[in-house]
């Protein structure tokens, strides 16, 4: 907006007449050279961006703000207008998106590589400072070459200094990255520090070593791409949480997910309004088909989920990655909520390590900013395997039960099938911490799997039928279905008060709804006494 009033006072200063065609003083002419300079460095910005398929770090601007809304903080600082350098490699100011204010930073690749020198670092620090002070959402345009090689460990300094103004700022304004280009070495751990990384199928690359120091070192090739690519880090290692099919889409996500966070953990999401309609009846009663009777039969929980939440609008989160859970927001009854689910389609629905960091780490998310979490649970346990214990199942799983039993938001769990064992007790249970606890009629309650469980209780009674030359698996058959018929269901726990009420699948949105509305007043505990927990990493 800035660049666009400096240009058309440049064309009314021409002209000797403004907007209104009123005569006007002319133009000093060093307004006149920053505008031509500013004009002839998005000129060369467009030359170099677009032969490769991207944006200008200003074009990328305008698809994130509304319209007209953005206001630039230091177009030209770092720059040095008498030599025609117009400024630094990084635009930093304010916009807004639905309405409301965000700070923003683009880096710039047509500028010296989108590197980040002294400059560049004081400018982004600087947004940072005064985003903290006015309780407002940080969004990063990422391009860059990283830390600026000719200004050597002044330019790493910087990068230190936004490490830790990233981590003052986590928790109390979201941070959303998108990697609109390069993004290499220790520059990563920018937007590793944030809440959502947002990446692009081409152009989006993230590592800390590049594939020619890693050929140097171990003789490995590997492509840019294949290395730290869009795909490789949504599915693979789960550094980013969305896959953009072009810039356009990855920009529009991140607006998308700004409609279902307040602008700090001081305030509550926005509310939308929600107008029930006639179809609300026949999707309800939908709901009543999804899940097969047949236990071992799976099921998309994502039908599930749309058939809960407002106009079915669903917007997941790590959405390629760890897929056996179902991470992501939506609203009930025109209130943003966020909604962890098992997901039956894929392994069942088993917690390994991958999934369970990321049921984790969006639980911490919506604890952070304030939404409720609904869990819906139809999970076997934990995956077993020596691979998942060697890879750390007891430390990765743990972050779930530290993120559910810290979280202070309402949190209310649907058990709509299998709850075996420990991975019902961490998934939103009342005893780690829920509100309110329902389960489906389909519900199955118990420690373990009734063949698994048959085989431990019963282990003397087989074998006895076995050496009196009885048909052990009609003995064993006949176990199994006494344990399913007494045990496997919900009605331990509604006796010892871990669930609150049977509800059929078709009344649950309204129940969910009614649950929301009873904990809309649920207020935080501040535990004094001790500095933080000493969260599972
Ligand atoms: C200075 C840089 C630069 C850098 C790129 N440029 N990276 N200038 N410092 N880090 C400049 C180039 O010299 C070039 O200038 C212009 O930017 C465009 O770069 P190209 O190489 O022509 O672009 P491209 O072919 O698209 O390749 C992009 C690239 C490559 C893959 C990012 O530039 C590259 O490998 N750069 C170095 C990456 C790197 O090792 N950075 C340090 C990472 S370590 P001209 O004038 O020719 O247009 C790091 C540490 C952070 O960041 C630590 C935090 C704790």
């Amino acid at each position: 907006a800035n660049l666009a009033a400096v240009e058309a006072a440049d064309a009314a200063a021409a002209n000797g007449a403004d907007a209104q065609g009123a005569m006007r003083q002319p133009i000093r002419p060093a307004v006149t050279k920053a505008a031509e300079l500013a004009r002839d460095a998005e000129n060369r910005a467009r030359d170099r961006q677009h032969v490769k398929g991207k944006f200008t770090a200003r074009e990328r601007l305008d698809l994130l703000l509304d319209s007209g809304t953005f206001e630039e903080i230091g177009r030209f600082r770092g720059g040095d207008i008498n030599k025609g350098v117009a400024g630094s490699a990084v635009i930093t100011g304010f916009g807004e998106v639905w309405g409301r204010k965000v700070a923003v930073y683009a880096q710039d690749f047509s500028v010296r590589g989108g590197s980040l020198g002294v400059a560049e670092g004081r400018k982004i620090c600087h947004l940072m400072d005064q985003a903290l002070a006015l309780r407002v959402p940080i969004i990063a345009l990422i391009d860059s070459g990283g830390a600026r090689i000719q200004e050597g460990v002044a330019a790493l300094t910087e990068y230190g200094n936004i490490f830790r103004k990233t981590c003052e700022a986590s928790g109390f304004v979201p941070q959303l990255s998108l990697i609109l280009g390069p993004c290499a070495g220790g520059a990563v751990y920018c937007p590793a520090l944030t809440d959502l990384i947002i990446m692009t199928r081409e152009n989006s690359n993230m590592f800390v070593t590049g594939p020619d120091v890693i050929k140097a070192s171990t003789g490995e090739s590997i492509s840019m791409d294949d290395l730290g690519g869009g795909i490789v880090h949504n599915v693979k290692s789960g550094v980013a949480h969305y896959l953009g099919a072009d810039e356009a889409d990855a920009i529009d996500y991140a607006r998308t997910v700004l409609a279902y966070l307040p602008a700090n953990s001081g305030q509550t999401a926005p509310r939308y309004a929600y107008m029930a309609t006639r179809a609300d009846r026949d999707i309800a009663e939908r709901l009543g088909t999804v899940v097969p009777g047949n236990e071992r039969q799976p099921y998309d929980v994502l039908d599930v989920i749309r058939c809960l939440v407002d106009y079915g609008e669903f917007v997941q989160v790590h959405e390629l990655f760890a897929q056996s859970a179902v991470v992501g927001f939506a609203c009930m009854d025109g209130q943003p909520v966020g909604i962890v689910a098992n997901q039956p389609n894929v392994n069942a629905g088993a917690l390994d390590v991958d999934s369970s960091e990321k049921v984790a780490r969006f639980v911490r998310l919506c604890d952070a900013f304030n939404l409720p979490i609904i869990t819906l649970v139809d999970t076997p346990g934990y995956k077993p395997g020596a691979e998942q214990e060697h890879a750390g199942i007891i430390r990765r799983g743990a972050k779930v039960i530290y993120a559910y039993a810290n979280a202070q938001v309402p949190l209310v769990t649907v058990i709509m099938r299998k709850a075996y064992g420990g991975a019902y007790i961490v998934m939103g249970s009342k005893a780690i911490g829920a509100d309110l606890n329902y389960a489906w009629p389909t519900s199955q309650i118990a420690v373990l799997g009734a063949a698994g469980a048959v085989n431990i209780i019963h282990r003397k009674d087989l074998q006895k039928a076995k050496d009196a030359g009885r048909d052990v698996e009609a003995v064993r058959a006949k176990y199994i279905a006494e344990y399913e018929e007494t045990t496997v269901n919900a009605n331990l726990s509604m006796e010892i008060g871990q669930v609150d009420a049977m509800i059929d699948p078709e009344q649950t949105r309204e129940v969910l709804v009614d649950s929301l509305k009873t904990l809309a007043s649920k207020r935080r505990v501040s535990r004094t006494g001790k500095h933080h927990g000493n969260q599972p990493l």
